[in-house]
């Protein structure tokens, strides 16, 4: 029973590092397996609030050590400066560990990501330009740098010298920049190789032997189902598997050993960056969910797009996933609203359809068809058991649930780790 994924089951966002932290003190290894230092995970506990980029949420559960796994990509900067952010303020990061194997995100990785959105222009992606897709895509062809190559200046050389070859190509002839010196380069990723080398560890070898002494471990997605690169809304995606699959591959784990897949939904849907979005709002509605839901990027300070819920995507997520569960979270912000309209199928070119369409052109036309719910106006952020909601708040979790097609084991109705309500445990 012991290892359990958590991911987000919209366009990220959703709250995962609340569920993981609010887990955290029960598991012994939280592990990231995807993503880098793309996601903003906000985690409150008590009166302190903490924005976790790379590091999994984990780290600040003082029994639990925190994993980056080998599918994650890695700024050293970012996480030397996060981990030194994090002991100033009294937390132990001692138990963290690297794995060897995970690439890492070089700052021309981080060039390549602001020129080739640059160039994009209005086509862009909206990507959060820290070098994400560039550095899956240097691993992809091979010619990646992993925290391994580190030690070893010679392969590290070489390998550098590969992957500027035709970068320098693009950048001085295509996107008019100047070329990166490939012994500048070196030398910086030196700087960092004996201040992670306490960390790297064969987090494969660990996790693996963990899961046989029957130690629990949650596995911490970053971003959100609809962003994955394989399943999401292509190409308005990350360069990664954030869907259930990627927590085998980014971490080395063998799907027999995961027991529970929990989705992390939000009671309405945001969207950061460009791409399709069908029940996104443009009025005042929108206005009150972004005010009221705080609805601003923890990672690069854009507004969130906002809208309402759809359960069309929630069931997408359940199939893709293999849900076991889900996790709503911020139900409080819909409090007063009379009526609140739901997302139930899409409209397409005149055809209702109820499942999430595979043709990019047909989600670009899909058109939300709304069923409306009947609102509550009580102030729900105290409540700590189902039955201390409101009756329209209760049947709106229970129309979500029936339309979501997993069933929802806790209900987030506050961002502190005790503003939940638990209905089902998860462990
Ligand atoms: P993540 O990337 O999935 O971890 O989510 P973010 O941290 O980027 O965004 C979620 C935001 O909602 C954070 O500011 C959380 O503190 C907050 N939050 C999480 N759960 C709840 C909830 O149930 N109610 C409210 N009001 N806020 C929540
Ligand atoms: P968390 O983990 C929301 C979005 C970006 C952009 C697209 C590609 O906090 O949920 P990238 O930099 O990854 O190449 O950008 O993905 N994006 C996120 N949106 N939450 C995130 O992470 C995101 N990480 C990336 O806005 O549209
Ligand atoms: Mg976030």
């Amino acid at each position: 029973m012991p290892a359990l994924v958590l991911l987000g089951a919209q366009w990220g966002d959703e709250g995962k590092g609340k569920a993981t932290d609010l887990l955290g003190g029960s598991v012994d290894y939280v592990v990231r397996y995807q993503g880098g230092n793309n996601a903003g995970h906000t985690v409150v506990v008590g009166d302190q609030k903490y924005a976790l980029h790379l590091l999994p949420s984990g780290i600040l559960s003082p029994g639990c050590t925190p994993v980056i796994g080998n599918g994650v990509v890695v700024d050293p900067s970012v996480l030397l400066s996060e981990l030194s952010g994090l002991n100033e303020r009294g937390v132990d990061t001692s138990k963290l560990i690297l794995s060897g194997n995970a690439h890492i995100i070089t700052p021309y990785n981080v060039t390549v990501d602001k020129v080739t959105e640059r160039f994009l222009g209005k086509r862009k992606i909206g990507t959060t330009g820290r070098g994400i897709g560039p550095t899956y895509a240097d691993k992809i062809n091979r010619v990646g740098i992993r925290v391994q190559d580190l030690y070893d200046e010679s392969i590290l050389t070489q390998k550098v010298e590969a992957a500027l070859d035709v970068k320098n190509q693009i950048l001085t002839k295509l996107y008019n920049r100047r070329a990166i010196a490939v012994g500048q380069a070196v030398e910086e990723l030196l700087g960092y190789a004996d201040k992670l080398a306490p960390y790297v560890a064969d987090t494969v070898l660990v996790l693996n032997q963990a899961l046989e002494e029957d130690k629990v471990v949650l596995f911490e997605g970053g971003q959100g189902t609809l962003l994955d690169i394989d399943h999401g809304t292509y190409p308005f995606v990350t360069s990664s598997n954030p869907t259930a699959g990627g927590a085998c591959t980014g971490a080395g784990v063998g799907p027999t050993k995961i027991s529970r897949v929990i989705g992390i939904l939000k009671a309405y849907t945001t969207r950061v960056g460009a791409g399709p979005f069908p029940t996104e709002l443009f009025d005042e509605d929108g206005e009150a969910l972004r005010r009221i839901g705080g609805e601003r990027g923890v990672t690069t300070g854009r507004d969130r797009r906002c809208g309402w819920f759809d359960a069309v995507i929630a069931r997408y997520a359940t199939r893709v996933n293999g849900l076991t569960d889900f996790f709503l979270t911020k139900l409080d912000v819909l409090t007063g609203w009379e009526q609140i309209p739901v997302c139930v199928a899409y409209e397409i070119d005149g055809k209702r359809v109820e499942e999430l369409p595979y043709s990019q052109t047909d989600f670009h036309h899909a058109k939300p068809v709304y069923e409306m719910l009947p609102g509550w106006s009580e102030d729900i952020s105290k409540a700590k058991s189902f039955s201390d909601l409101p009756k329209n708040a209760q049947s709106y979790v229970k129309a979500l649930e029936e339309m979501s097609g997993a069933p929802i084991s806790a209900i987030g109705v506050g961002p502190g780790r005790d503003e939940t309500i638990e209905i089902n445990s998860f462990l």
